[in-house]
C-alpha cells in the first residue's frame, strides 16, 4: 500500500517564492509517490492571530488555488481545512490529557517565538498547545510521514512523543510514528536577504503581476560590496544570482559567473534579465491561477470533496480512539 503523508500550511496570506522553494515543489514532487492529505491549519492560525482573525478566512480560498497552480493536484491528493474536520479539536482534547506540561515548555520553537514575536500576546494555553494541535493533525490520519522545513522536525518529534505514550497508556499500536520528511532547503532569501516572509515586506508573490516582479526585483540587494559597476562583483553570495541558477538557462548563469566577477555586467542588467526569466517561468502558474479564479465552483467543490474524504478518516479515527480510551 501508498504510504500516506500529511502535511499543513497556516493560512497568514497569499504563497510566495519562499513557500514554492520552500515546501510547494516539494509536496508536487511527493504526491506521485505517496499518499497525500494537505491541509489548512486555520486553528493553528489563530493560536498566533487570535486578535487579527481577518486574514484567516481571506487567505484560505486563496492559499488552495495557489496550491493548485503550481501543480498540486486535487485529483491525486487530498486538500482539506482542518476547522472543517471537527475531530481534529476532539483529538486535541485527548492528546492535551496526556501530553506532559514539560514536553510543551522545552520545545524549542515555542521558546524562540515568545522571544521572536513579542509584539503579540503568546502566553496563552492555546499557543503552548500548539504542537499538540499539530500531532492531532498527523496522527488523525495515521501518517507515515510529515514533510516540513527544519523549523517544524521538534514538533514532528513530539507527534511521535505522544503517539508513544497514548500506545503505551491504552496498550493498543493504535498510532503509528510517523517520520519527519526533511524539505530540501531552500537557498532563496527574500529581497532584503533575510528569509522570505510576509511580516519582513520582502517577498515575491505567486500572483504578483509582471511590474510587481520587476520592481520587486530591482529591489534587491546585491553582494553587499560591490558599490558601483566597476567593482568586481561576487555572484556565490548574491540572491539576485541564487535566482537566477534557478529561473535563467545555465548559458546565462555561467555568463553571468564569470562576468559578475570581471565587473563585466552591472547588478542593473543583471536584475533586469533575472525579472524576464522569472516572469516566464510564473507564467504558467499565473495562468492556472486565472482559470481557477474564474471558476470558484471548481475551487468550491474541491475543497468540499476533499473535506469529505478527511472527515470519513477522520471520524474513524476517534471512534477508535474513544474505544481504546474507553470513553
Ligand atoms: N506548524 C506548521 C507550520 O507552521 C503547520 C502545521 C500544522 C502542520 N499542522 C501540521 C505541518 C501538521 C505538518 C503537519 O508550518
Ligand atoms: Fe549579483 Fe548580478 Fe550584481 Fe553580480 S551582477 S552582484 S550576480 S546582481
Amino acid at each position: 500500500m501508498q504510504k500516506r503523508i500529511v502535511s499543513g500550511m497556516r493560512p497568514t496570506g497569499r504563497m510566495h517564492l519562499g513557500h514554492l522553494h520552500g515546501a510547494l515543489n516539494n509536496w508536487k514532487n511527493l504526491q506521485e509517490e505517496y499518499e497525500c492529505f494537505f491541509f489548512i491549519a486555520d486553528w493553528h492560525a489563530l493560536t498566533s492571530e487570535y486578535a487579527n482573525t481577518k486574514v484567516i478566512k481571506g487567505s484560505v480560498n486563496e492559499i488552495v488555488k495557489d496550491w493548485i497552480s503550481v501543480g498540486l493536484d486535487p485529483l491525486k491528493s487530498t486538500f482539506f481545512v482542518q476547522s472543517e474536520i471537527k475531530e481534529h479539536t476532539e483529538l486535541h482534547l485527548v492528546f492535551s490529557m496526556i501530553t506532559p506540561l514539560p514536553w510543551l515548555e522545552r520545545n524549542p520553537t515555542y521558546k524562540e517565538q515568545l522571544k521572536e514575536l513579542t509584539q503579540k500576546d503568546l502566553y496563552t494555553y492555546g499557543f503552548l498547545g500548539y504542537p499538540v494541535l499539530q500531532a492531532a493533525d498527523i496522527l488523525m490520519y495515521k501518517a507515515n510521514g510529515v514533510p516540513v522545513g527544519e523549523d517544524q522536525a521538534p514538533h514532528v518529534e513530539l507527534t511521535r512523543e505522544i503517539a508513544r505514550r497514548f500506545n503505551f497508556l491504552y496498550q493498543k499500536e493504535l498510532f503509528p510514528e510517523p517520520a519527519t520528511l526533511l524539505a530540501p532547503t531552500s537557498r532563496i532569501l527574500g529581497l532584503d536577504r533575510r528569509k522570505m516572509s510576509k511580516s519582513y515586506n520582502n517577498s515575491i508573490y505567486l500572483t504578483d503581476t509582471d511590474n510587481d516582479i520587476r520592481t520587486a526585483v530591482s529591489q534587491m540587494v546585491t553582494d553587499p560590496q560591490r558599490m558601483r559597476k566597476t567593482d568586481p562583483g561576487n555572484p556565490d553570495i548574491c540572491n539576485v544570482f541564487t535566482f537566477h541558477q534557478i529561473y535563467s538557462p545555465s548559458e546565462t548563469v555561467n555568463q553571468i559567473n564569470v562576468e559578475c566577477r570581471n565587473a563585466g555586467i552591472g547588478c542593473v542588467a543583471c536584475k533586469k534579465m533575472m525579472a524576464e526569466n522569472l516572469i516566464s517561468a510564473l507564467k504558467p502558474i499565473r495562468a492556472k491561477r486565472a482559470e481557477l479564479d474564474s471558476h470558484p465552483d471548481m475551487v468550491r467543490e474541491i475543497m468540499e470533496s476533499g473535506n469529505k474524504r478527511a472527515r470519513s478518516i477522520a471520524s474513524d479515527t476517534m471512534a477508535e480512539v474513544k474505544a481504546v480510551i474507553g470513553i
